[in-house]
């Protein structure tokens, strides 16, 4: 990919960036300079992401449904790059259920980790966000606004998510802090997909 941007000295810390859209976010920030830094919580995907983002890269294992951990990951990225440029927050997680068989518990872990999960990464980063002006940008996704069927869970993570993102960029944004939300359209090759779309459908389950 031909990157047209500039980053040179700029930290960027992606939250679930081992893997995914989230690692090919990473991937551009680091050919376009910047000193990255990536973070989950399996060894295995950091060790693997970081081998991909160059020598200077910092990852980080950190669960961002456990705000000390999304603490503790924060202050080892600014230890060693210092103030943080661009924070993004990409942890997900989906699977296709029926709503009338989704225990509490399989609702609650996808908002655990997409909304509550968002929420301890921007109130944990706002801290360590570059004074002189930085950008906080969520994942979200179509169904914050699309319902669809056996996604219960992640249409109520994603809403949340959007409406996250506007209440923080008008508390934040006067401080210096631009605050986004992108939404991919379904990205062939992911985990993502993979799970909603398991055979490789042309049509999706909704
Ligand atoms: C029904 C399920 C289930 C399934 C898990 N559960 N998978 N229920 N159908 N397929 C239930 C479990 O039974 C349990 O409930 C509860 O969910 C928690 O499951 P755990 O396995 O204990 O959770 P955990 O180990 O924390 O793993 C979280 C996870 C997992 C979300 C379930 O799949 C994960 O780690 N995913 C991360 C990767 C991922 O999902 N990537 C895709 C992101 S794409 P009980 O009641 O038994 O305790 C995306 C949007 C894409 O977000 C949009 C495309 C257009
Ligand atoms: P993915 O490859 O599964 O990426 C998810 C990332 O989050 C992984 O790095 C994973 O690494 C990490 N993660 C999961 N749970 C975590 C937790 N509790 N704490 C910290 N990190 C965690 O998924 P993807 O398909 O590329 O999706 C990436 C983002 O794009 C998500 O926000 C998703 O909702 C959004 N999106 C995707 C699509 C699509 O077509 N795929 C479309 C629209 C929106 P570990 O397993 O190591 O924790």
């Amino acid at each position: 990919m031909n990157v047209q941007f500039d980053f040179t000295g700029r930290h960027v810390m992606v939250f679930g960036g081992t893997t995914g859209i989230n690692l090919g976010i990473a991937q551009c920030y680091a050919r376009a300079g910047a000193r990255v830094t990536v973070a989950s919580r399996k060894q295995a995907n950091v060790d693997a992401a970081v081998a991909t983002l160059g020598a200077a890269a910092l990852g980080v294992v950190a669960d961002v449904r456990d705000e000390q951990t999304v603490a503790v990951a924060l202050a080892q990225a600014v230890e060693r790059h210092g103030p943080i440029d661009v924070l993004v927050s990409g942890a997900a997680g989906n699977f296709l259920a029926p709503a009338d068989q989704m225990s509490s518990n399989a609702f609650k872990v996808v908002l655990d980790i997409d909304l509550l999960g968002s929420f301890h990464v921007a109130r944990h980063a706002v801290q360590h966000l570059h004074p002189g002006g930085s950008s906080l940008i969520f994942i979200t996704a179509p169904q914050s606004v699309v319902p669809m069927a056996y996604q219960a869970h992640v249409c109520a993570a994603k809403a949340g998510v959007d409406q996250l993102t506007r209440v923080l960029a008008l508390e934040w944004g006067a401080r210096g802090v631009r605050v986004n939300a992108i939404s991919p359209g379904p990205i062939a090759g992911t985990e993502g997909m993979r799970r909603l779309a398991p055979q490789g459908e042309q049509v999706m389950p909704w």
